[in-house]
């Protein structure tokens, strides 16, 4: 018989979460203040998120405890299960194997509850009472809701407004655990209303929405922001991910060869990553090779400028060292609403700049085309997102099959597709299209990058 799922016991669930900063053989660049371009400082990020996160944003510990009330909750659906993915095998007959970590059973239907949770227990226990956050595809502002629900926050949610439209279910899903969402531009912020006078059409962009929710959180005393990528501490928050998975392979007896995921900010892939990646900057695993894979429409890491960048369109967030398209650019409306954000983790750039992970972009289409072959094969209908995972998961198993080489692949599939029905339908019924690299606009919006004083 062969073993399809490789579970760990409630027990075994990890305690703590990996913070690669304790390992990185050079420091990350320091995040700057969007107004004195200087170094941020704690003090400078406490209107904006709890001390306990501010401090995990810059620790240099190399395991941060759980906190007992956050494991209760993660054991209401993980550990989550590795599963060998036969199927696809013999249906690409390759010989390689091919294992994914499947993220989508949680509550929220993706890897978001992992920091949602997180965040919502260090704001309740700092007294905060009301949370505002960003959202594009919608599963991180669902997954905020039913964060802010086990712990009694309000919370409005900004979302992108061409997922506003596309997605209408998971607006209501955010409505039924309480919260409120608007479309993003809104008129509720200056950000919003600016943007609205620019464009009264504007798709938005994750960008956009991170302004207006930073400018709804600073202007009320009562309020938070959270944010569900980019940053350390929600990357530290993924790493859950990983840990479970390396016990997991190891129960299946293999190390895998390549991981590969999609990056949108790069809290789900670096959360499954950070821990292996640890051997390989240490030299224990030298030929792992790691793939981030993003859209070709947003090309951040493969195309984009390695540079100091604000966070935001309003620039009102930090100024982060990363890959960007500058902050200003607007991506085109493609499915995969979690992956159109013009920067990415600084921990993800700063590996990629060391030559540890490496990174492609990949076709609308061709993602579908993959993400269907998926659902008739292992079964499982995959968010827009994690179709780009998969394209380059089959891609690597049919290098194998041309090679001979039974390789080990480990995909990061980091949540289900059951709301984005109608990006399938597109599909199906042949009216899905690809966006060209959109060259022009980059290049528009790269010339507002900030000026950074030379230290
Ligand atoms: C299912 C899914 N995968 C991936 C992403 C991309 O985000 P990240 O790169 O932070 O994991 C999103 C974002 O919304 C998502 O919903």
């Amino acid at each position: 018989m062969e073993t399809r799922r490789f579970f760990l016991e409630q027990k075994d669930m990890p305690t703590h979460w990996y913070n690669i900063q304790a390992d990185l053989p050079e420091p990350l660049p320091p995040m700057l203040h969007p107004v004195t371009k200087e170094p941020l400082t704690p003090p400078d990020l406490a209107p904006l998120f709890p001390m306990e996160l501010i401090m995990q944003e810059v620790s240099q510990e190399r395991y941060i405890d759980i906190p007992e009330e956050v494991q209760e909750i993660y054991r209401t659906w993980r550990p989550t299960v590795l599963h060998r993915a036969y199927e696809l095998e013999k249906a690409l007959d390759t010989p390689a194997k091919i294992f994914y970590k499947y993220e989508g059973t949680s509550q929220g239907g993706s890897h978001k509850p992992n920091t949602a949770v997180a965040q919502a227990y260090y704001n309740k226990k700092e007294g905060v009472k009301r949370l505002t956050t960003e959202t594009g595809a919608g599963q991180w502002g669902s997954s905020l809701s039913f964060g802010c629900m086990l712990f009694g926050l309000e919370l409005k949610v900004y979302m992108v407004r061409i997922s506003y439209d596309q997605k209408p279910y998971r607006r209501i899903m955010m409505e039924t655990w309480g919260a409120t969402c608007v479309p993003s531009p809104s008129p509720d912020t200056k950000a919003g209303r600016d943007m609205l006078e620019e464009d009264p059409d504007c798709p938005g962009s994750l960008g956009l929405a991170i302004s207006e929710a930073v400018e709804d959180a600073v202007m009320r005393e009562d309020t938070h922001y959270a944010l569900g990528s980019v940053v350390n501490h929600v990357l530290l928050h993924q790493t859950i991910i990983g840990q479970e998975t390396m016990m997991q392979m190891e129960m299946a007896g293999y190390y895998p060869d390549i991981i590969v995921g999609c990056i949108g900010g790069g809290s789900n892939f670096a959360g499954m990553y950070l821990p292996f990646v640890k051997d390989k900057i240490s030299g224990k695993k030298p030929d792992l090779r790691i793939i981030n894979v993003e859209p070709e429409s947003c090309p951040t890491v493969t195309k984009g400028l390695y540079a100091y960048d604000y966070g935001d369109v309003a620039m009102m967030a930090p100024i982060a060292k990363m890959f960007t398209l500058g902050h200003r650019f607007i991506p085109p409306p493609v499915h995969a609403g979690g992956l159109r954000y013009h920067g990415m983790a600084p921990i993800i750039c700063h590996l990629h700049r060391l030559g540890f992970v490496e990174a492609v972009a990949v076709p609308q289409i061709a993602t579908f085309e993959a993400g269907v072959q998926f659902a008739r094969t292992e079964g499982i209908i995959s968010a827009p997102e994690t179709n780009h995972a998969i394209r380059v998961t089959i891609d690597e198993a049919l290098k194998c099959k041309e090679t001979g080489e039974s390789k080990v692949i480990l995909l990061a599939h980091s949540g289900h597709g059951h709301f984005d029905m109608a990006a399938y339908e597109a599909y199906l019924s042949g009216n899905l299209i690809d966006y060209a690299y959109p060259e022009d606009k980059v290049k528009e919006a790269l010339k507002s990058l900030p000026e950074i004083p030379a230290t």
